[in-house]
């Protein structure tokens, strides 16, 4: 019996070490910007070639209400093209002028894109996403919109020529950026002078406070001409979608990945939900202009 209790003791000891010196591995690879970036890559190209998610075109929390000129679009997709007609808008009006040079980082799956592109007109829009799946799924859908193009590029290096840009939009995708600085200030170097950067997401406060944040777009040339915390319109499109997204989860997700894809989806009852209902998660939105 004392054997058995031995035995039993040494491989539960041996299974702690070895979780833990897992656990020790993932971060420190994690932490690693290549190894960070290849691992976040991968999994948008996968989840982007689901095919039972097609039609999902957007990829965000989303934001509720919604107005009526959006309730049109497909239920899957009104709260997060509410979000991008949130991030546009102030209290004097929308922020794209007609035949304006837009670029969006983080594009994903472009719904954002047509809405922008058929609600402003601009002159042209150029996405930019670091997935291939994203970035063909764009070409192919929008091939029709003559002033949009679509590029395959990390958003720590964008391929777009100095001062060129009038208005750059990141919605939901800054918060998976290693350097933060990189990416804020190579959308300075993009944007003409006075140019607008338009930025949505949202940080976990333990990792980033809204006051870091606001050293970083500071020291990076920007000043802040708005800034919205919109936590609680965010909580209430998770909350009004999650019935929806939970039917999505259990139809396109395999058995393995389902926990992660709740979670991913901000589904009631996640630990994702409560810390938006708590406060550990913040979800803003800023208006930027260069300096
Ligand atoms: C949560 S999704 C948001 C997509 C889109 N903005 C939307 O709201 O539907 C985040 C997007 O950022 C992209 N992304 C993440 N890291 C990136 C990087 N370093 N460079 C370019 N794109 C990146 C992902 O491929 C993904 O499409």
């Amino acid at each position: 019996m004392i054997l058995v209790l031995k035995i039993a003791a040494i491989l539960l000891l041996s299974f702690v070490i070895v979780f833990a010196c897992f656990k020790m591995v993932m971060k420190r690879l994690l932490s690693n910007h290549r190894f960070f970036a290849t691992i976040s890559k991968s999994f948008y190209n996968y989840f982007y070639s689901l095919k039972d998610l097609h039609h999902l075109r957007t990829n965000n929390f989303g934001y509720a209400p919604i107005d009526e000129d959006i309730a049109h679009y497909d239920p899957d997709l009104q709260y997060g093209i509410q979000l991008y007609k949130e991030l546009v808008k102030n209290h004097h009006g929308y922020l794209i002028p007609e035949k304006s040079a837009v670029v969006e980082v983080g594009c994903g799956k472009g719904a954002g894109a047509e809405f922008l592109l058929k609600k402003f007109n601009p002159g042209t829009y150029t996405g930019i996403d670091f997935s291939e799946k994203a970035i063909n799924f764009c070409n192919k859908t929008y091939k029709q919109i003559p002033n949009a193009n679509f590029i395959c590029a990390d958003a720590h290096r964008l391929p777009v020529d100095h001062n060129s840009v009038d208005v750059v939009i990141n919605v939901e995708s800054s918060h998976l950026y290693k350097d933060q600085d990189k990416f804020f200030s190579g959308v300075h170097n993009i944007l003409k002078a006075k140019g607008k950067f338009l930025f949505t997401d949202y940080r976990r406060v333990k990792n980033c406070s809204i006051d870091t944040l606001e050293k970083q777009i500071s020291d990076c040339g920007f000043s802040i001409t708005e800034k919205r915390i919109i936590t609680p319109q965010v909580k209430n499109a998770c909350m009004l979608a999650s019935e929806r997204r939970n039917r999505l989860v259990e139809m396109a997700a395999p058995r393995y990945l389902k926990k992660y894809f709740r979670h991913y989806a901000v589904l009631n009852g996640t630990k994702k939900s409560a810390m938006l209902a708590n406060g550990e998660i913040i979800y803003f939105i800023y208006h930027l202009e260069k300096k």
